[in-house]
């Protein structure tokens, strides 16, 4: 998507130099565009631990340069193996709800077994990696196609009045490759010419929505209001939110939805106000171990001070404060996870199903076992 005009994707390798992932690094947005270079296994997993980058397929992709990076750097004799192993543990071990670190690092590792090499295994590597950025993308770029036409049925019914969504967090294209998955068929509707108005969730505690979101609508033009978390129930009481989407970390195969901490609640207050309530994935998120999404996705719980503290721009220069007595303990939960009973239909790269087995295979088929 654009930057300031100009079309960038969140990951790339840089031109002339294979040795170079480049990453924006999303610390510092919306005040701030900085682009970070990185060189090693050690320093993607920092990135992906500390959220220079994060969103479920963008923590993907970068595994997935990872890689790249570790086999780049791995002594080319009997070690390169171990030295490989070393690398997917320090990435895995970087944030645990999103599936995609898991299924990119295997997809590394099922690529490389192929060759027979070090020098192969570099090469597949690198081509690995970009397989699966250029995927992500075009994935998401897939769901805003099919995404759209449920965009195109609320505007014919309110005869082209502006059609309100609601999502929460960052699923736009700075937590993927490009596109994004919940903002795919926004962008796809805002194209087409359609009136469309976004409520964007701030997304306590580290702002997601208010900071990123907010920040790549305003960059494509799409109109849209920054709203406080709690402020979803009380528009959809009063017919101010005419469908929701959000993204997902991890989706069971029946359909249950990990997202960030508060999509839950959300889902409640839609359920209770007829509000559609869509969720937007690529298929790299679905999790097909897992049964019971509640009982099984683990959810990461981070940092204390990201609830104490909150940063922003002060006077021009990005400033944290503090917002509770300083001995207060505080609780950081960064996901939940919403049951498939209250999620209207899933919207992947293959099509529209509802969330249970059955649908999701349908479109998967080669998931049948
Ligand atoms: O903690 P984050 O920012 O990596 O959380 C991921 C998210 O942005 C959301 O949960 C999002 O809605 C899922 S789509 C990648």
């Amino acid at each position: 998507m654009n930057v300031n005009g100009k079309h960038f994707r969140t990951i790339w390798i840089e031109n002339n130099n294979n040795g170079i992932v480049k990453i924006i690094d999303q610390r510092f947005l919306p005040h701030r565009f900085v682009v970070e270079d990185l060189t090693s296994v050690g320093e993607v997993a920092v990135a992906i631990k500390d959220m220079h980058v994060r969103g479920a397929g963008l923590i993907g992709a970068a595994a997935g340069y990872g890689m790249y990076l570790a086999a780049l750097h791995a002594p080319w004799d009997e070690f390169f193996d171990h030295s490989m192993k070393h690398a997917a543990g320090l990435l895995l071990a970087a944030r645990p709800t999103a599936v995609n670190l898991n299924w990119a690092v295997q997809k590394q590792f099922e690529a490389m077994e192929a060759a027979s090499t070090n020098a192969e295994k570099v090469a597949v590597a690198y081509k690995t990696a970009c397989h699966i950025a250029d995927m992500d993308a075009a994935h998401c770029q897939m769901i805003g196609e099919h995404g759209l036409p449920i965009i195109e049925e609320i505007s014919r019914k309110k005869a082209g009045k502006p059609v309100n969504i609601l999502t929460h967090c960052n699923a736009g294209w700075l937590a993927f490759v490009d596109f994004g998955t919940a903002t795919a068929p926004i962008y796809a509707a805002f194209e087409k010419g359609m009136d469309v108005h976004v409520w964007v969730d701030e997304t306590r505690p580290r702002n997601q929505g208010a900071s990123l979101t907010a920040w790549e609508l305003a960059q494509q033009k799409v109109p849209h209001t920054v709203i406080t978390d709690n402020a979803g129930g009380h528009l959809m009481q009063h017919g101010k939110v005419d469908m929701v989407i959000v993204g997902s970390d991890r989706t069971t195969f029946t359909g249950d939805v990990a997202n960030k901490i508060g999509t839950y609640l959300k889902a409640l207050a839609a359920n209770d106000n007829g509000v559609p309530f869509f969720v937007a994935l690529p298929s790299s998120t679905i999790d097909w171990e897992i049964e019971d999404g509640l009982a099984q996705i683990p959810i990461e719980e981070r940092g204390a001070e990201e609830v104490k503290y909150m940063e922003g721009l002060c006077e021009g220069e990005i400033k944290k404060v503090l917002l509770t007595p300083e001995n207060s303990p505080a609780a950081n939960f960064a996901f939940d996870v919403t049951p498939a009973r209250l999620v209207t239909a899933l919207i992947t790269e293959r099509g529209i199903c509802k969330p249970q087995k059955e649908d999701l295979l349908r479109l998967f088929p080669e998931r049948k076992r």
